[in-house]
């Protein structure tokens, strides 16, 4: 009784304060706004539409939908259009229509708009959060200086199942790293302060919340996983993003806790809002609100309230806030003030951006003209994609020798779409330098396709023609195996027998990733081993360069292959960097961020996993009543945090400061690293911890720091970590975040695997 007595008295003191403290200017002007516009008016900002009939046009037309709705006030945002002259027209049309309030322009800005950059899971790649950073931060100058003031990034989905196509839209498997992704990717977008200048525009992190864990990798399936689980493994890199002042979020398709993700009033309001402080909007993916139907919860009218009343601001595409809110006010499902507070989140994001003061402010010809695209942007990309490719194996035969007589082939090799990867908006893509051409500039070279990407003609034709299939209306597909196999193969081998070397360019064109591109078998397909079995039987070296954009089982190929190196999605200058790797420019540094599994059957495959009460080594086989598989070791192929240099780094003894730290202390992890051989490389050292004994389970490791070095030839480094009970805490089984006396492993190392360790006492 006393407690509640006194719960009351905070509430009616905050309350007090709340009224005492003086309205903002932003308050005062929203205020005034809102207090002269109609309740279609407002309903009207909270909606959202692509700009379908846009993309490739001019000018706006009066027929088209979407100037319809402008007209009567009735759209909030557009997004999908980065022409700048088309949307000064559509800026200019809503305001003069209805209670003239500008719009916002969003766009898939993934990675990078113009200038591409690697991949984001390529990108993670590098553990640099200052390239990262600069990469998001060129991004946004470009889309900035074409009218785009909201990009649908960062997507900070953990994915532990390289099933799922969209692992390649994020960081990987790890929740601490994913954080600080996060972050860089935030402060690229936004700046570090918050005013937006007219190159800084607003993040969307997405997708909110969980959508990563989509059972079995399928995309949009459901997802199972308890709230602690959610928070300790999944939830941190969304958290990152609202303490670095992300100014908006867009809810995901996937369902939690029975509740889709778009109406669950713990994700939006407890946990984003309550808890961590988030202030800005939550805009749904594109047509979720209508998707909860079929998720089986009500019709229309109902999922757009329960999503209101949620927390969910903005409705991309569903079209159902505008189609039902009013009905539900006027039945009294839903009250005036859940549109005011939603309404007025909207306005106040568009009054920081500025858009009240200059609705045009981010469109601006003459940076246009100069700021995208530009070739400083272009050699930004290609350092980017220096420190984002993985050596995944090396005989020896890489670097390669400038004088070599290379063969070039497979049929990724010449394919500038497949650097470009998926989700890119630049109408740059075409233009992408691809393998072939980045080695040929130094080296002599010859080219061949080499084979199909799979032996069966309609899954090559869903590949490359997929989309237009699905959406054109009578598209017809050109035939996609003219040549034969057979013959692409021999062509491959008679060039292989005249190199010295052969550099094979095999693995995921840039249709076989990204949304809508689930696999079940993530093995290199069937027609593009023949070619690898093919050229391998030559008795030449064998260099296979893989592009990819999720984890692909490669058993065979490590067996066989003289070495690998995997460069994903590079970017605008993916086949530059690429051969900057190949010739030894610089030593490959890149580090993986989701394990690479030994076969389908082992996912998930995650190395941040729990021990089980019937643990088995990695590494052992088949042993009966211990969690493990018949056919398969429980090891990835490639653990986590792996990659391989031209140069061999040797660690030193690890230290501890000392054996023992009390709750509120901090002790230093350290050890030494030398670079031993004859190349001036990066290294990246990780810090893993295990919490031995616990009030709930906990990973066998937990990365909690790292940092990347560059160490000469000849030299050493020695890194230090501070640990404080900070990085030892987790959620317990009352979800909060606690540091529990005990003994922990700490473990420093190379990656994930190759790990030493030492035991830290927490004293209480
Ligand atoms: C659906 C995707 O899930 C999301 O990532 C994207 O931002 C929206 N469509 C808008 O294109």
């Amino acid at each position: 009784m006393r407690k509640r007595i006194y719960q009351t008295a905070l509430l009616w003191l905050a309350l007090f304060c709340v009224a005492c403290t003086p309205k903002s200017e932003m308050d005062r002007f929203v205020d005034d706004l809102m207090g002269r516009m109609t309740l279609e008016q407002k309903i009207g900002q909270l909606n959202l539409h692509s700009a379908p009939g846009f993309i490739s046009a001019e000018k706006v037309m009066e027929e088209d939908e979407n100037v319809k709705l402008l007209r009567q006030g009735l759209l909030g945002g557009l997004y999908g259009s980065g022409n700048p002259e088309l949307l000064r027209q559509c800026q200019e049309i809503a305001l003069e229509s209805g209670a003239g309030i500008p719009l916002i322009f969003g766009m898939d800005v993934i990675h990078g708009y113009q200038t591409v950059f690697p991949v984001p899971l390529a990108l993670s790649t590098s553990w640099n959060m200052d390239l990262i950073e600069n990469c998001t931060r060129i991004a946004a100058i470009e889309a900035a200086a074409s009218g785009i003031n909201w990009v649908f990034s960062p997507m900070v989905d953990i994915c532990r199942d390289a099933r799922w196509g969209r692992i390649v839209e994020g960081g990987g498997e790890d929740p601490y790293l994913g954080g600080e992704i996060a972050k860089a990717m935030v402060y690229g977008y936004q700046g570090r302060d918050e005013e937006y200048g007219t190159d800084e525009l607003m993040a969307c992190v997405k997708h909110y919340a969980l959508y990563g864990g989509a059972e079995a990798g399928r995309d949009y399936n459901s997802v199972f996983l308890s709230r602690q689980e959610a928070l300790n493994g999944y939830m941190r890199p969304y958290m990152k993003a609202a303490e670095a002042g992300a100014a908006s979020y867009m809810s995901s398709f996937n369902e939690f806790e029975g509740i889709p993700a778009s109406m669950n009033s713990y994700l939006m309001q407890e946990l984003l809002r309550d808890d961590w402080g988030f202030k800005g909007f939550i805009v749904s993916d594109a047509t979720a609100i209508a998707e909860e139907v079929n998720h089986g919860i009500g019709d229309m009218q109902e999922v757009s309230a329960r999503s209101l009343q949620a927390g969910l601001d903005m409705d991309m595409n569903s079209d159902a806030y505008i189609g039902t809110l009013k009905q539900s006010l006027e039945e009294g499902r839903i009250a005036e003030a859940d549109i005011d507070r939603a309404c007025r989140r909207i306005l106040e994001a568009k009054y920081k951006l500025g858009l009240f003061e200059d609705p045009f402010r981010y469109l601006d010809a003459e940076r246009y003209a100069n700021a995208v695209y530009t070739e400083e942007n272009r050699k930004a990309s290609r350092e980017a994609a220096r420190e984002c490719q993985v050596l995944l194996k090396n005989n020896g035969v890489l670097p390669l020798s400038r004088d070599a007589r290379i063969a070039v082939v497979g049929p990724l090799a010449d394919d500038a779409e497949s650097m470009t990867g998926c989700w890119s908006m630049s109408s740059h893509g075409k233009e992408s330098v691809t393998i072939w051409q980045g080695i040929s500039e130094v080296a002599k070279a010859s080219l061949s396709e080499g084979s199909w990407l799979f032996n069966d003609a309609e899954m090559e034709e869903n590949v490359l023609y997929g989309l237009a299939k699905s959406f054109v209306p009578g598209f017809k597909a050109p035939d996609v195996h003219s040549v034969s196999q057979k013959s692409l193969i021999a062509d491959a081998v008679a060039k292989a027998r005249q190199a010295d070397v052969v550099v094979a360019c095999v693995g995921e064109h840039a249709n076989m990733n990204g949304e809508g591109s689930s696999r079940s078998d993530i093995s290199l397909p069937d027609a593009q081993k023949e070619l690898l079995r093919a050229l391998k039987a030559t008795g030449k070296p064998v260099v296979m360069v893989l592009v990819t954009g999720r984890p692909l089982a490669l058993v065979e190929e490590d067996a066989s292959m003289d070495a690998i190196l995997n460069v994903w999605s590079p970017g605008s200058e993916g086949g530059h960097a690429v051969a900057d790797i190949l010739f030894g420019e610089v030593s490959p540094s890149a580090k993986l961020t989701a394990s690479f599994p030994r076969s389908v059957g082992q996912l998930p495959l995650y190395y941040n996993h729990k021990n089980t009460g019937r643990p088995h080594p990695d590494d052992a086989g088949y042993k009966k009543f211990v969690s493990c598989y018949m056919d398969e070791i429980n090891a990835p192929l490639y653990p986590f945090g792996y990659g391989l240099s031209y140069t061999t780094f040797k660690y030193g003894p690890v230290s501890l400061s000392s054996a023992e730290m009390p709750l509120d202390g901090s002790v230093i992890a350290s050890v030494q690293v030398s670079n031993r051989g004859k190349f001036d490389a990066d290294e990246i050292v990780q810090l893993y911890i295990h919490d031995i004994y616990a009030s709930s389970t906990r990973p066998v490791k937990e990365l909690k720091g790292f940092r990347k070095l560059h160490i000469p030839a000849g030299e050493s480094v020695q890194v230090d970590f501070t640990i404080t009970a900070e990085e030892l805490s987790f959620y317990n089984h009352d979800l909060e975040w606690v540091c529990e006396a005990g003994d922990f492993e700490i473990m420093l190392g190379p990656n994930s695997r190759d790990v030493q360790k030492l035991t830290l006492k927490i004293i209480d």
